[in-house]
C-alpha cells in the first residue's frame, strides 16, 4: 500500500467520491445518500470503496443496523466540511461576479430573536431572491454548541460570550420585562418592589436559556431567588402558562410582537425592570464569511437596525403599563 501523500490524494479521490462520502456520513445510510444524489446503490458502495482503498483504512463500520464513522472517517468528515465550505464561498463569489447573489444562508437564532429575525429575513429575501435560508432557532447553550462547530454561517446571540475566539456585533435592543395575566392583581400598578414580585410563583425557562440566565442575575446581584413554580422549554409554552393563571414570568419583549397592547398578557411595571439587554450578531473570529452572509450581515446592520428601531416604537407601548388596559370581569386566565 502506497503512503498516503498529497500528491497521492490528489490523483486517485475525487470530489464526487467526497459528497457520496458526506451524504452517507450525514443521512447514515448507503440507500438515503444513493437516493439523495440520484445513484445507484451499487455506484455509492464503488465510489466508496475507491476512496477507502486510496485512504488505506475503513470509513464506516457497522454496529448492528446502524452504521458509524470510524476515526479516519471522522477525520475525513472535518476535512470534507473545510473543502466544500471553500467550495461553496466559490460558488457564491462567482455568483456575485455575475451580479446574482445566489446560495445559501445558514442563521442560528435564539428563541428572542425568533420574532423578530423572520421580518429581516422577509425583506432580505425580497431583495435577493435566489439566497435561500435555513433558520434554526435554539437556546442559547445550543447555539454556542452550533457555533463552536462552526456549522452555521451567522448566529444572534442575546450577550456577548466571554472569550476572545467570537466576533460580535450589537444591532438591536432586548429587553427582557416581567409578565403576568391581563387579571393579574398586579396588572396596572407603578412601581412594584421588587420583592412584592418574589411573592408570586414564577415560570422559569430550561436551564441552557440566556433569558434565564440574566433573571437569576438580576435575582443574585441583590442576594434574591425566584420562587420557580415550573420551568417551561420555550417562550410560547409559558406565555400560555401565564394566560392560564399559573404564574409571572420575565420573558423577552419581543414575545409580545403578534399580541401587542390589547392581548392577554400584561407587561408589569417592577423596579430594576427592565432589563435591558442586546442582541448581537456573532461568527468565529477568523471566519471567512460566505459573499451571501456578508450581504445578510450588512443588511442587518443597516435595514436590520432601522427595522428594530421601528418596532422598538410599538413595542415602548407594550412596555408602559396603564390601568386602563386592566380587563374587568373574570379572574384567573
Ligand atoms: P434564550 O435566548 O433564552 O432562548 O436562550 C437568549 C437570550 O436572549 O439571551
Amino acid at each position: 500500500m502506497p503512503a498516503l501523500t498529497l500528491d497521492y490524494l490528489i490523483r486517485h479521490t475525487t470530489l464526487r467520491q467526497l459528497q457520496v462520502f458526506e451524504a452517507i456520513a450525514r443521512l447514515g445510510s448507503h440507500t438515503r445518500a444513493a437516493e439523495e444524489l440520484y445513484l445507484t446503490q451499487p455506484t455509492v458502495s464503488m465510489q466508496i470503496k475507491k476512496l477507502s482503498d486510496t485512504i488505506g483504512l475503513p470509513l464506516f463500520e457497522q454496529t448492528g443496523r446502524r452504521i458509524q464513522l470510524t476515526e479516519a472517517g471522522r477525520e475525513l468528515h472535518d476535512a470534507c466540511r473545510d473543502i466544500f465550505g471553500v467550495l461553496s464561498h466559490l460558488e457564491m463569489a462567482i455568483a456575485d461576479m455575475k451580479g446574482l447573489k445566489r446560495g445559501r444562508l445558514r442563521l442560528a437564532v435564539m428563541t428572542t430573536a425568533q420574532y423578530f429575525m423572520p421580518r429581516v429575513l422577509g425583506e432580505f429575501c425580497r431583495k435577493f431572491p435566489g439566497v435561500e435560508v435555513a433558520l434554526e432557532v435554539t437556546n442559547r447553550e445550543h447555539a454556542l454548541e452550533r457555533l463552536a462547530k462552526n456549522l452555521d454561517d451567522l448566529y444572534i446571540l442575546g450577550r456577548q460570550p466571554d472569550g476572545r475566539e467570537i466576533e460580535t456585533r450589537p444591532f438591536a435592543p432586548n429587553p427582557l420585562v416581567v409578565m403576568a395575566s391581563r387579571e393579574h392583581p398586579l396588572t396596572g400598578q407603578r412601581n412594584i418592589p421588587l420583592d412584592r414580585i418574589l411573592e408570586e410563583p414564577f415560570l422559569m425557562r430550561e436551564s441552557g436559556s440566556g433569558s434565564r440566565d440574566a433573571v437569576y442575575r438580576l435575582f443574585a446581584a441583590k442576594g434574591k431567588e425566584p420562587k420557580v413554580r415550573m420551568e417551561l422549554g420555550s417562550n410560547e409554552a409559558i406565555k400560555h402558562a401565564i394566560v392560564a393563571g399559573l404564574g409571572i414570568s420575565v420573558l423577552s419583549l419581543h414575545t409580545l410582537t403578534l399580541e401587542g397592547t390589547d392581548g392577554p398578557i400584561a407587561v408589569l411595571d417592577v423596579e430594576g425592570f427592565p432589563i435591558e439587554r442586546q442582541w448581537y450578531v456573532a461568527w468565529p473570529r477568523g471566519k471567512e464569511l460566505s459573499v451571501v452572509a456578508k450581504a445578510f450581515f450588512d443588511f442587518l446592520m443597516q435595514d436590520g437596525v432601522r427595522m428594530a428601531q421601528d418596532l422598538a416604537r410599538v413595542l415602548s407601548a407594550v412596555r408602559t403599563p396603564t390601568a386602563s388596559r386592566k380587563r374587568s370581569g373574570t379572574r384567573g386566565r
